[in-house]
């Protein structure tokens, strides 16, 4: 599970960086979660003070709540098909630039939207870097209600250890702003996430995965010694 209240100086050093990228005109996938919040916030700001026209298209009801209490003007992930840049988080980050998402659970919405963007900026604090996907954090999959034992017994089948996600302060199992549910998967190292993904995206019931393969351009990362930001890019 994720902590959002860890390493706030560096996940906002990052979001301020991201939202220096954001231009004049530009329409803006906008992730979700705790270091997005500060990139929004910054927004929000360069709107408010500096004039700064821009369209956002949240990923989450959480990042939409956010744009509008800071007149951030948004339109809906459904009415898009193309954006200038998508900005989010990631839970981890391999050296190829791969990811984990969904430690929000927004990531199909989050998929979705760096699909149509032209290019794709992760803001993640030093912490999030690994050296293989899956080293701490589970793989989130998206499933619907119905095909939870299904799909559980397959998650199993492939090796992986799948714990539906439970409500805080909710009783009951987490359910997405798509009305689903989630199961966050523990791989041991030896099994291929790649081949895996696969496998899952044709499996009946899944709605999507938590893991961004070959999708980020730039990771812009907070490194904690420096309070500085480095800026790590695809070839
Ligand atoms: C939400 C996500 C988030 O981007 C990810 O969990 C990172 O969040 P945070 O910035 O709070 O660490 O994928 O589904």
């Amino acid at each position: 599970m994720k902590n959002t209240d860890a390493n706030k100086e560096l996940k906002q050093l990052v979001g301020k960086a991201a939202a220096a990228e954001v231009q004049d005109g530009m329409v803006c996938g906008l992730g979700t979660g705790s270091t997005v919040v500060f990139m929004v916030e910054e927004l929000g700001r360069r709107v408010k003070e500096e004039n700064l026209k821009i369209v956002g298209v949240p990923t989450s009801f959480q990042t939409k709540l956010l744009c509008s209490q800071l007149n951030i003007p948004t339109m809906e992930i459904q009415d898009c098909s193309y954006l200038d840049l998508a900005i989010d988080g990631a839970d981890e980050v391999d050296p190829e630039l791969n990811l984990i998402k969904g430690g929000g659970a927004a990531h199909t919405r989050e998929k979705i939207v760096v699909a149509m963007a032209k290019k794709f900026i992760v803001i993640v604090d030093e912490t999030k870097l690994v050296q293989r996907l899956g080293e701490k954090f589970a793989v989130p999959v998206e499933i619907i209600p119905s095909a939870l034992k299904f799909i559980t017994q397959t998650l199993i089948q492939l090796g992986g250890e799948p714990q539906l996600r439970m409500g805080v302060r909710k009783d009951g199992p987490v359910i997405t702003d798509n009305g689903q549910m989630l199961l966050d998967v523990r791989f041991p190292a030896t099994v291929n996430l790649k081949e895996i993904d696969r496998i899952l995206h044709n499996t009946p019931g899944v709605i999507e995965t938590g893991l961004f393969f070959n999708m980020a351009q730039e990771v812009l990362v907070g490194t904690a010694a420096t309070q500085q930001v480095t800026r790590l890019s695809k070839n």
